[in-house]
């Protein structure tokens, strides 16, 4: 029943790494530390922990049993097991048709025109619009990912030639924004760094993506320890760890629980066919449960390691913690200067290499998902797929690459935008992330809870995660052994269906109306 051919993992020790390093990225080390600063230190840990393990290790599962059992790509593992199995995306294309009517009445004509498009989409392909949604904005989403990751390549070379050495935030900003406004710049450094993603996917999943994986995470978690070791010993880095780590539950709101929800998606990488394909590398024998455990601690140790790396630091220095990409390129250059001063290149060149190979491990991923459907779904080799796939997503990149500060670049585009939905968000950049982040991930999400619980059957589900697990008997003996089947087996397990066919949809929708706006 397997397809002939289907590349696997050659470790589960490579396939774990593989996918750690998908989900550690940017979503770690500076969206994780600054929200947990922001909503309440160790309070707003305790919830993202709640929320990984109740919304992130089930999806993650759900996606990567679907992956291994069907050994097919994204697409072809919702076709699967789709067949007549066509009530739940008929009930959501009625629905669209319903809401865009509706929606047109009230002249709001981009967003009817939009969700018609897709509910007819949805009425013809069914469950496999899931697959396609995944992998298509797998690939919009890393458009916009490379830019960043090619703005660390050139921050390093900025940092080891001593041009980092800022005397405060603004002169560091104003570098900044120079990088950002200059399109030229920005746009080559984007494709470089998608040639590098792309070359890694060239030579396949054991030679390229694994071989990388093996080598690049752990020379990551090294530097990361480095230099939260290094933080944590200067003085005055108590207040860092108080910002980042005392629990105070007035600062916690509703917006920050629903925030700490949204994230444990994000940084489980989750929703856009990920654990899906790289789960379909898995062989038949490997235990699906230990990995993903084992994936989602390193992927939180690795965003505790990175607030201890970056707040005492922040605050040794007498400087205040700022957001997003001002955490990274404006105040930690001036951080580092200000404490090591003759030795900042290193540690600036240090610290911008572990977020490239932050950034390069997870575009690998993004890139591997949509290889992976093109040589499946049109039958071509891994090497032309990959070429595409660099194509299709280089020329896509260039629309965020003259337009990630402003629309400036792009006014027509900005014009068009702003007729047809009211308003643009910041730039094309700002556009695109926001779509993916708020509107198609989690939506891709309840999709994935609700094919794998309801119409693959989560029963099915359990057997695959289960395959191999003939070392815990169902059937036990000994004392011992009846315990072990207990809490290895019968307790887990029971836990997943629970979540996969309730828990996780629910949240993953209340998830979805919080960040599209519907509960603001
Ligand atoms: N999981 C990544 C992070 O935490 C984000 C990511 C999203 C990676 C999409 C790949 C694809 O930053």
């Amino acid at each position: 029943m397997s397809k002939v051919h289907r590349e696997h993992w050659g470790s589960s020790f490579g396939f774990v790494m593989a996918a750690a390093g998908s989900a550690i990225g940017l979503g770690n080390v500076w969206k994780f530390p600054y929200i947990t600063g922001m909503n309440g230190g160790g309070a707003f840990v305790l919830i993202y922990l709640l929320c990984a393990i109740t919304i992130g290790v089930p999806v993650m599962l759900a996606e990567m049993s679907l992956g291994r059992a069907a050994q097919s790509d994204v697409v072809g593992s919702f076709a699967r097991f789709a067949k007549n199995h066509s009530v739940v995306p008929k009930f959501f294309a009625g629905y669209g048709i319903g809401l865009a009517t509706m929606l047109f009445f009230q002249d709001q004509i981009g967003l009817g025109t939009v969700i018609a498009l897709l509910s007819l989409v949805i009425l013809r392909f069914g469950w496999i619009a899931a697959g396609y949604s995944a992998a298509l904005i797998a690939l919009l989403i890393l458009s916009y990912y490379a830019m960043i990751g090619g703005w660390f390549g050139v921050y390093i070379w900025k940092a080891l030639s001593g041009q980092l050495a800022f005397a405060n935030a603004q002169e560091a900003a104003q570098t900044f924004q120079n990088m950002a406004a200059n399109g030229w710049l920005t746009s080559s450094m984007t494709i470089l760094f998608l040639a590098v993603c792309a070359s890694v996917c060239w030579f396949g999943v054991r030679g390229g993506v694994e071989k990388a994986s093996k080598i690049l995470m752990p020379l990551l978690f090294i530097l990361m320890v480095i230099m939260a070791v290094r933080s944590l010993m200067l003085e005055g880095a108590g207040a860092g760890v108080e910002f980042f780590l005392a629990p105070d539950f007035s600062k916690l709101t509703t917006h920050g629980v629903l925030e700490a929800m949204g994230h444990s998606f994000f940084t489980l990488s989750l929703g856009m066919g990920i654990a899906v394909t790289y789960g379909s590398y898995l062989p038949r024998n490997k235990n699906i449960l230990s990995s993903a455990v084992v994936i989602c601690v390193l992927d939180t140790s690795i965003a505790l390691l990175a607030g201890l790396a970056i707040f005492p630091a922040v605050f040794a220095a007498g400087m205040s913690p700022g957001a997003g990409p001002g955490l990274l390129f404006n105040i930690l250059p001036v951080t580092f200067q200000t404490i090591f001063g003759s030795w900042s290149p290193l540690w600036n060149g240090m610290f911008f290499l572990l977020m490239l190979i932050a950034a390069i491990t997870s575009g690998i991923s993004l890139v591997e998902v949509g290889v992976s459907t093109c040589m499946n779904q049109w039958k071509i080799s891994r090497k032309k797929a990959v070429l595409l796939c660099l194509v299709f997503v280089s020329a896509f990149s260039l629309l965020s690459s003259v337009s990630n500060v402003s629309w400036e670049n792009l006014s027509g585009l900005e014009a068009v935008v702003v007729y047809a939905f009211g308003s643009a968000r910041s730039s094309f950049f700002d556009l695109l992330d926001y779509v993916a982040s708020s509107w198609v991930l989690p939506l891709n999400g309840l999709a994935v809870a609700i094919y794998v619980g309801w119409i693959w059957g989560a029963g099915k589900a359990v057997r695959e995660l289960y395959r191999q697990g003939q070392d815990v008997k169902m059937r036990a003996f000994s004392r011992t052994e009846k315990w072990k089947a207990l809490l290895l087996r019968r307790v887990p397990m029971r836990t997943w269906v629970f979540f996969i066919l309730f828990m996780t949809p629910i949240l993953v929708l209340i998830t979805f109306l919080f960040t599209t706006g519907f509960f603001s």
